[in-house]
C-alpha cells in the first residue's frame, strides 16, 4: 500500500525522488519521506504528514545533495498517519535509514527483543523494527547487504524493502509479497514500487521475486535469493510512455481512464480475433473442465459476476465467483479439473495472490486476467491474458473493469469454439464496441447536470437485473469509493424485500434498465419507487413513453447485444459518480482511506 523509490546516480537526487514518488501516490498518500546521503556522508532526511506536495515544499529548502537517496510514500497500517511514523525510519545512531512496504507480522516480539538489548524505537511502526535489526547485525561484520540477510531470515510477514547506510555507496533491495522493481540506467540505477516511478529515466526493468534481495550500485546491479545464491533476472522493455501515465489535459486520471475505454477496448481486442476465431495464450480445453471458479476483490470481483453470467451462457461450464479473501481462508473444495480464473488489474493484490496459491496447492489449473504486465500474479499463473488497457492511475478502477469483462468474453468464446462455430454478429458487435462507447461518453455533460442536482443526496440505491446486477454494485462501489456517499447496489427484484423500505424523496434510485428479456419487470420495479416519490435516474437503450414517463432522469446508451450490456451500461454509471464527487470538490484520484494496490490482507 505505500511506495518506495530509490536511486543511485549522478542526477540532482531530491526532484527525482519527489518526481518519483508523485507517480506512486497512488500506492499511498497520508505522509511522506526522503533520505539522502549528503556530500558530508551524513544521512539528511524530511519527513511530512500529508501528500509529496506537502514533503516537497518542505524539502526545497534544505538544498539536500547527493548521490544515493530512498523516498517513501505512505498508506497506514500500523500506527496513525503522521510526521514520526512517516519513512524512512532509522537505527539508534541514524546510520542505517529503511523505506518499507508490507507488514512485519512479528514486529512486536522483535522489538521487545531489541528493546531489551538497548535499541531506542520512535515510531509506532512495524516497520521500525527493521532498521534496528539490521543495526544490530551490521555491529558483528559492518556489511550491509549480509546484516540485511540475515534480518530477513528473522523477520515474518511481507515487505518491499530499500535499504541505505551512510557509508555504503548502494542501496539494499529487498522482497517478498509487497512489489518491488530495479530500473536499469546508463551509470544509475533505481529501485521502485512500480514502473510509473522511474519511467522519466529508463525502460529497462527488473522485477524482484519474493525472498530476493539486490544489492545496487551506480554502475550495475546482483541479485541473490536469500541462500546467497546469485540470480540471473530477465531484463524487461517497458512499452508504456511517460505521456500514457500523465493526465493529457484531464482533470483527473479517472476521467482520462473513462475517456480511454474505447482504445482500452481496442487493445484488449488486438490480434485475438482472427477469421472468426479467437487466439489466446491459454491452454485450456472446455471437455477437461469440470467447473471454472472466479476469484478476485473489488472492481475485478464485480466483472467476474459479469463473467459468469455469460461464461455459462456461452459454454454450459458451472461458475462460481467468489471474493478471494473468503476463498483463501475457508478451505475450498477444489477439484482436479477445476479451472481457476483470477482476476487482479495490479496483480499484486495479496489476497487474490493468496487465493491463487491457495487455488495452485490443490491442483486446480490458473488462469490469469491481469492488467500489469510482469506483476507477481502474472508471473504464478499457468497461463493468461494481458488487458493491455495501459496504466490505471485513478484508484477508482473504470477502464481494467469493461477491459476485464472484455476479456472474460473472450475466454468464453474460445472454449465454446471447441466445440462449434462462433456467433458471428457478436464478433461484429465487439468490433464496433469502441465506437459504441465513444458514443456514450458523449452524454458526460448531461450527465453533469443531473449529478449537480443528486449532490447532496446522502445515499442511494442501485438496482439492476441479471447480468446487469452487477453492474449496479460497481455503479454503487465507484460512488461511495470517490464521493463518499453511501450507495447500495441490489438485484431489482430483490429490492421488495428489504430495502424498498428506504424509499422516500430522499433516496435517488439508478436503475440499469436496458431493454432486454427483463425490461418489463424492472419498469413494475420503478413503477414501486415512484409509488413511493422516490426519485429515479435510469440508463437504457430503450426511448419508450414508458421509462420516460417512470424515470425523473433517463440516460440513454447505444444499443448492444446482451453480452456487451455490462460495458455500455458501466460507462454512464463511471461518468455520474465521477461528476458528483468533483462537484463535491473531492480529490477524485485519491479517495481517502483508498489504496489503488491493497498489498496487505
Ligand atoms: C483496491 C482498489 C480497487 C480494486 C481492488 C482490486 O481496493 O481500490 O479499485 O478493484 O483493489 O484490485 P486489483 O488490482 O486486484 O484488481
Amino acid at each position: 500500500m505505500c511506495g518506495i523509490i530509490g536511486y543511485v546516480g549522478e542526477k540532482e537526487i531530491v526532484p527525482l525522488l519527489i518526481d518519483g514518488l508523485k507517480k506512486l501516490e497512488y500506492r499511498g498518500y497520508d505522509s511522506a519521506g526522503i533520505c539522502v546521503i549528503n556530500e558530508n556522508g551524513e544521512l539528511e532526511c524530511d519527513k511530512k504528514k500529508g501528500g509529496i506536495l506537502d514533503l516537497e515544499n518542505g524539502v526545497h529548502d534544505k538544498k539536500i545533495k547527493g548521490m544515493i537517496g530512498i523516498a517513501h510514500t505512505r498508506w497506514a497500517t500500523h500506527g496513525e498517519p503522521n510526521e514520526i511514523n512517516a519513512h524512512p525510519h532509522f537505527d539508534c545512531k541514524k546510520e542505517i535509514a529503511i523505506v518499507h512496504n508490507g507488514i512485519i507480522e512479528n514486529y512486536s516480539s522483535l522489538r521487545e527483543l531489541l528493546k531489551k538489548e538497548g535499541h531506542v524505537f520512535v515510531s509506532e511502526t512495524d516497520s521500525e523494527v527493521v532498521a534496528h535489526l539490521i543495526e544490530k547485525f551490521y555491529a558483528e561484520r559492518g556489511d550491509l547487504k549480509e546484516s540485511v540477510l540475515k534480518a530477513l531470515k528473522i523477520i515474518e510477514g511481507t515487505f518491499g524493502l530499500a535499504i541505505i547506510h551512510k557509508n555504503e555507496k548502494k542501496i539494499i533491495a529487498a522482497r517478498r509479497g509487497s512489489p518491488l522493481i530495479i530500473g536499469v540506467g546508463e551509470g544509475e540505477m533505481f529501485v521502485a514500487s512500480d514502473v510509473p516511478a522511474i519511467l522519466n529515466h529508463t525502460k529497462k526493468v527488473i522485477y524482484l521475486s519474493d525472498n530476493e534481495i539486490a544489492e545496487i550500485t551506480k554502475d550495475g546491479y546482483s541479485i541473490e535469493n536469500l541462500d546467497g545464491k546469485l540470480i540471473d533476472k530477465k531484463v524487461y522493455d517497458i512499452k508504456w510512455t511517460i505521456n500514457q501515465i500523465e493526465k493529457k489535459g484531464f482533470k483527473h486520471f479517472m476521467l482520462k481512464e473513462i475517456f480511454e475505454q474505447p482504445e482500452a477496448i481496442k487493445n484488449a481486442l488486438r490480434g485475438r480475433i482472427k477469421d472468426n476465431k479467437i487466439k489466446l495464450t491459454i491452454d485450456l480445453n472446455s471437455e477437461d473442465i469440470g467447473r471454472i471458479i472466479i476469484t478476485a476483490c473489488g472492481t475485478s470481483w464485480h466483472s467476474s459476476l459479469v463473467g459468469k453470467h455469460f461464461i455459462e451462457k456461452i459454454t454450459g461450464i458451472p461458475v462460481e465467483v467468489d471474493y478471494a479473501s473468503e476463498f483463501r481462508y475457508r478451505n475450498p473444495l477444489v477439484k482436479p479439473g477445476d479451472v481457476v480464473i483470477v482476476i487482479s488489474q495490479s496483480g499484486e493484490t495479496a489476497d487474490t495472490l493468496a487465493a491463487l496459491r491457495e487455488a495452485k496447492s490443490k491442483g486446480a489449473k490458473i488462469i490469469g486476467i491481469i492488467n500489469v504486465v510482469g506483476s507477481t500474479i502474472s508471473r504464478e499463473v499457468d497461463s493468461g491474458i494481458y488487458l493491455h488497457a495501459g496504466p490505471e492511475i485513478g484508484v477508482a478502477s473504470t477502464k481494467a473493469f469493461t477491459c476485464q469483462i472484455t476479456a472474460l468474453l473472450l475466454i468464453a468464446l474460445m472454449l465454446k469454439q471447441k466445440k462449434s462455430a462462433l456467433d458471428v454478429t457478436l464478433l461484429n458487435e465487439l468490433f464496433i464496441l469502441p465506437e459504441k462507447i465513444q458514443e456514450a461518453l458523449k452524454s458526460s455533460d448531461e450527465i453533469r447536470k443531473i449529478a449537480e442536482e443528486f449532490k447532496d443526496s446522502k445515499n442511494f440505491l442501485y438496482l439492476g437485473r441479471g447480468i446487469n446486477f452487477p453492474v449496479a454494485l460497481e455503479g454503487a462501489l465507484k460512488l461511495k469509493e470517490i464521493s463518499y456517499i453511501h450507495a447500495e447496489g441490489y438485484p431489482a427484484a430483490e429490492m421488495k424485500h428489504g430495502p424498498i423500505a428506504l424509499i422516500d424523496e430522499n433516496m435517488p434510485v439508478v436503475f440499469v434498465a436496458p431493454k432486454d428479456s427483463t425490461y418489463e419487470k424492472i419498469l413494475s420495479n420503478m413503477e414501486e419507487i415512484k409509488a413511493r416519490k422516490g426519485r429515479i435516474i435510469a440508463v437504457t437503450n430503450e426511448d419508450d413513453e414508458k421509462i420516460n414517463r417512470l424515470a425523473n432522469y433517463v440516460i440513454k446508451v447505444p444499443k448492444v447485444c446482451d453480452e456487451l450490456l455490462p460495458i455500455i451500461n458501466s460507462i454512464p454509471l463511471q461518468l455520474f459518480a465521477y461528476h458528483l464527487a468533483d462537484l463535491k470538490g473531492l480529490d477524485v484520484d485519491k479517495p481517502r482511506n483508498l489504496a489503488k494496490s491493497v498489498t496487505v490482507e
